[in-house]
């Protein structure tokens, strides 16, 4: 059975012994980021924490509990999807794909709805009153400020909801999005939308702006873990991340109609805000935020929502997540990521034989990647390819090895790196889009990329010295040191 909501999921990283029940006080202004900052760099990314006391902003006891680090670990994101293995989840997807389908990461993704397989798993709208609508706030009644939103870093902005699944549609296709995109609180009713420009939210944004509509946009906090999940995935526009949650569930999303703009919601949610954007407005400074690259982003100009009501359940649970210096929770999230899309990256660059974005490139900044070489040339064919794929534009260092490197493992996949490459002869520069949170770039989103093939040298790449073998021991030394081992009194 599929967990439906955040209680559920708790309970389940309860009964799995990964949950810590904080009861007394903790202020939502940094305290939590610090307690949650020790729990997320502990091995294994620590438990998840239920705050049952959060102290309010103003100070006063927050009538709501706070969920953090709910995806924190390899064991709770593979609870999260309901599978034992994460790579389960890839290899089925890619299964389904290996049709004969359009070329190219994007082109076989697009196809995923049209597969009975996913179809079978449509959202559901139902009707009557939702769980996550038993309570609705609207007019004067609504005040951002009574929840629990934390204070994550010293020098943010304000308060963020960092945990949402922000609710958008296409106003030409219809197909929906929902996007994990950080929002500021800026007063009772006002948010920043911090969307980025590669990201699908903004694309809706740009095309409703080219039509002078308003935007309808509802911001989902909880529901069923693989929504969630699905809202930080980089699927292509074409969609909808909870068709694709279905999928991951093998149960259909419920949702239901907001009540106050056009959209839908899941009704599983803890809570919902619901608002629009008017297109006609300024921009609104949003930031400094202290971001998953371990540096703050610095405040810019993104898009207000007008909130137009708040709808919940009687005693919610806010789920919220910390950024920061890596390791973080997120890196988990991005870890799921990484084993699902692996398949489906090999369809289309099939000597791909493994791939690894380690926690200190936070995604995007390094990218390892494992190849079976069968030809001169190969390593800059992949790492071009990989460019050319999604989000994977964004990849700041691509190293390519070969295939027995264990690219999991960054101390190996360096030492490898180190020793093959002659860096003149080896590294190659190009040029592409940049991710909006890198602040070393020439220019915002725009800058260069680092290419670093590190596999074995061949004839045909001009190399004609003599490559020497790894290191490794035979095995009949090994056997006959493991049966002396115990009489040699040595203690390791
Ligand atoms: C915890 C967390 C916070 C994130 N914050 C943002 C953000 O503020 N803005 C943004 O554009 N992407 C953010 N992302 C990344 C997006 O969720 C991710 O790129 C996702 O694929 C976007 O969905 P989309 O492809 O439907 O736009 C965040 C991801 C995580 C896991």
């Amino acid at each position: 059975m599929a967990l439906d909501n955040v209680r559920a999921f708790l309970g389940a990283i309860d009964a799995a012994g990964q949950l810590a029940r904080v009861t007394r006080p903790v202020s939502v202004d940094k305290e939590m980021t610090e307690i949650a900052d020790r729990c997320m760099k502990s091995p294994e990314g620590g438990p998840a924490l239920l705050f049952e006391c959060p102290t309010l902003l103003a100070g006063g006891a927050s009538p709501y509990a706070v969920a953090v680090n709910l995806f924190g670990s390899e064991r709770r994101m593979a609870l999260a999807l309901g599978v034992e293995r994460l790579d389960d989840v890839g290899e089925r997807i890619a299964e389904l794909l290996n049709l004969k389908v359009p070329e190219g990461l994007l082109g076989k993704l697009a196809m995923l709805p049209k597969l009975a397989e996913v179809a079978k798993f449509p959202p559901k709208t139902i009707g009557g009153r939702a769980p996550c609508q038993e309570l609705v706030l609207q007019g004067s009644d609504i005040d951002l400020s009574c929840f629990p939103v934390p204070v994550c870093w010293p020098e943010d902005g304000g308060p963020y909801i960092t945990l949402p699944g922000v609710i958008t549609r296409d106003p030409k296709t219809g197909v929906r999005n929902v996007g994990m995109y950080r929002i500021q609180v800026l007063g009772k009713a006002d948010l920043a939308m911090h969307w980025q420009r590669h990201k699908v939210g903004a694309a809706h944004w740009r095309a409703i702006a080219e039509r002078d509509e308003t935007m309808p946009v509802a911001i989902a906090l909880g529901g069923d873990p693989a929504s969630i999940y699905a809202a930080s995935a980089p699927l292509p526009p074409t969609i909808d991340e909870f068709l694709f949650a279905g999928f991951l569930r093998k149960e259909p999303v419920r949702l239901a109609k907001a009540v106050t703009c056009d959209l839908e919601v899941p009704a599983e949610a803890e809570i919902v805000i619901e608002g629009f954007i008017d297109l006609h407005e300024d921009l609104v400074l949003e930031g400094p935020f202290g971001d998953h690259t371990g540096f703050y982003s610095l405040a810019d100009y993104y898009p207000k929502v007008h909130v137009t009501a708040i709808t919940m359940r009687p005693e919610p649970v806010w789920p919220h997540t910390i950024v920061g210096r890596p390791p973080m929770e997120d890196y988990w999230l991005g870890h799921a990521t990484e084993r699902i899309f692996l398949p489906l990256l090999k369809l289309t660059l099939p000597e791909i034989v493994d791939l690894h974005m380690p926690a200190e490139g936070i995604f995007h900044n390094l990218v390892f990647v494992s190849i079976d070489k069968q030809f001169p040339g190969q390593a800059y064919k992949v790492m071009n390819g990989l460019w050319g794929q999604g989000l994977m534009a964004l990849a700041k260092v691509i190293v390519v090895l070969d295939k027995e490197v264990n690219v999991r493992d960054p101390k190996e996949a360096w030492w490898v790196a180190l020793n093959h490459i002659d860096p003149e002869r080896d590294v190659r520069f190009s040029m592409g889009p940049i991710d909006v949170l890198d602040h070393s770039s020439r220019g915002f989103t725009y800058g260069s990329k680092m290419g670093i093939d590190a596999t074995r040298k061949w004839k045909e790449e001009g190399f004609t010295r003599e490559w020497p073998n790894r290191i490794v021991m035979d095995e009949g030394t090994k056997a006959r040191v493991d049966a002396m081992w115990r009489d040699l009194g040595i203690e390791l």
